[in-house]
């Protein structure tokens, strides 16, 4: 309620600001950038942000400012595609397991347990044509797709140890809004419920919901090891994002200045998603010398216990995200039903 609120007085500010309004030092700028996000600073969503930041004010010699608002201080996950779309922040880079309520819900194929064996399968979809067809579909929204970054792969958190499909039966687990991931716990036998990622620390706190899936940078950022007694280093699916601006403040914009930060953006992302790995590993060592969480690794034949009770998840989405979409990411990845 408060954040609508918050939109709703936003949204006032950019129309005021757009009938000649602005004043102060902010209307000195040519333009302003506001990027906001759910997540920590300090995760490679966060890192990307501001490396974005630093490149376009660099590169636009200071005629464009980039107010980064990092932690859901502006939004949460739904509010803030919203308030994309009303203007009343003109870039974001939600996880693609979030555009389907914007009625794009083919992003979802990301989210198909086991679908990417590496990131190197991963990057061969994002960077090919069907990456930049489904940037495409955003346009019908108003919106304009610019890049792709990593985030990782996931563990799973609950305060039971999760080895075996079995394990799930009855587990109240948070998820993002994606029907794959909804769809994922239920083939698990647990409860999937929505959350808001701001919520996620203190409904596994309070007991609300029992455990939660994320990546490794995620859980560590958001202190979900202090909540949790077990991770399971399970890598059944993948956490990435599409970095998305306002489209008509995007095509509003001087070519010249549209330019540079094109050039801002292909450096962010280059450095968002070399710095990926790295962001997840020292997560995870920092949890493991934590001592608060323990965690198991799958043996082979545990593993593939997972993978046969996840597999179905595929089918049974297809009709929500496309065959043909699910085929052609296949003979890209190697992955078979
Ligand atoms: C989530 O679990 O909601 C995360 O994907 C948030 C994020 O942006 O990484």
């Amino acid at each position: 309620m408060k954040n609508l609120t918050r939109l709703a007085a936003a949204v006032a500010v950019v129309a005021l600001a757009n009938l000649g309004f602005g004043c102060g030092p902010a209307a000195a700028q040519e333009v302003t950038i506001k990027f906001s996000h759910v997540v920590a600073p300090d995760t490679p969503k966060g890192k990307g942000a501001l490396k974005f930041k630093e490149l376009a004010e660099k590169y636009t010699a200071g005629k464009v400012k980039v107010e980064v608002y990092p932690n859901s201080q502006l939004y949460k996950d739904k509010e803030e595609l919203e308030a994309l779309q009303l203007g009343a922040v003109q870039m974001l880079a939600p996880s693609l397991a979030k555009f389907g309520p914007l009625g794009v819900k083919e992003f979802e194929v990301f989210d198909l347990p086991y679908l990417f064996p590496d990131k190197a399968a991963l990057r061969k979809i994002t960077d090919g044509p069907v990456g930049k067809d489904l940037l495409k579909r955003l346009e019908a929204k108003g919106i304009t797709g610019l890049a792709y970054w990593d985030n990782g792969f996931k563990i799973m958190t609950a305060n039971k140890p999760l080895r075996k499909p079995d394990d799930f039966l009855g587990q109240k687990m948070r998820i993002q809004g994606s029907k794959v991931l909804e769809a994922q716990f239920r083939a698990l036998g647990a409860l999937p419920q929505v959350m808001a990622f701001s919520e996620v620390y203190q409904g596994l706190q309070t007991g609300v919901v029992d455990g939660t899936e994320n990546t490794p940078s995620n859980t560590y950022t958001q202190k979900v090891h202090e909540v949790q007694k077990y991770g399971t280093l399970s890598d059944h699916g993948y956490i990435g994002y599409a970095v998305i601006v306002n489209k008509p403040f995007w095509d509003g914009l001087k070519p010249e200045i549209r330019t540079e930060l094109e050039k801002a953006m292909a450096e962010a992302t280059k450095y968002a998603n070399d710095i990926s790995q790295t962001e997840n590993d020292d997560a995870m060592a920092q949890m493991k010398a934590s001592g608060k969480i323990t965690f198991i690794s799958l043996t082979p034949a545990e593993k593939q216990a997972w993978v046969k009770a996840l597999k179905p998840v595929h089918e049974e989405m297809a009709g929500r995200i496309g065959k043909e979409l699910m085929q052609q990411i296949y003979q890209a990845t190697g992955f078979q039903m």
